[in-house]
């Protein structure tokens, strides 16, 4: 599946954050959060919130969204952008290698990765992006979370701090 190149009218183009101020909007982004989120259980819910609060504070979050496990392969679960890929590969994409490895993957280029196979592009405008496993206080994969950007290099060590605490804590 590939998608059109030209943005939609309500989808806007990635503004990329110095780290002082990703630093400042994760912390907005964290209180917000756990105010919404304390003592909720359902896990589609929390994930939609996550998207929605993240969205807003990150100006560079152009897409943000999770795949889930389902029947050995990633589904598009809750996410804010444009049309998402509907099912991945644990073998492939950035996904599949965040999946398979349990491991974070950040990619300042994907354009650079081999296309179809160890990048997946959903969306041409897509440029950068970070994967975050999603791993239950059991140690179950229930998938990973995908963030996005338009711009080159958007994701750094503060992303994948605040990100990797944000799911511990709310999985
Ligand atoms: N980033 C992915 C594909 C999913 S979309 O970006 C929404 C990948 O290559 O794994």
């Amino acid at each position: 599946m590939s998608a059109s190149a030209t943005m939609p009218y309500f989808i806007r183009p990635s503004i990329n954050m110095d780290r002082a101020a990703k630093t400042a909007a994760y912390q907005a982004a964290v209180q917000e959060l756990d105010a919404l989120l304390t003592g909720e259980t359902d896990p589609i819910l929390k994930m939609a919130s996550i998207n929605s609060v993240l969205k807003s504070h990150l100006t560079y979050y152009y897409w943000v969204g999770f795949y889930l496990v389902r029947d050995g392969h990633l589904s598009v679960g809750p996410y804010q952008g444009t049309l998402g890929c509907l099912h991945i590969d644990f073998e492939r994409g950035v996904c599949g290698k965040a999946a398979s490895e349990r491991k974070t993957q950040l990619v300042s280029d994907v354009h650079a990765l081999a296309q179809g196979t160890a990048h997946i592009a959903c969306d041409p405008n897509s440029q950068s992006e970070i994967v975050v496993p999603v791993i239950d206080q059991q140690g179950n994969l229930l998938g990973v979370f995908d963030v996005d950007s338009s711009e080159l290099a958007s994701f750094d060590d503060i992303d994948q701090q605040f990100l990797e605490q944000i799911l511990q804590k709310h999985f």
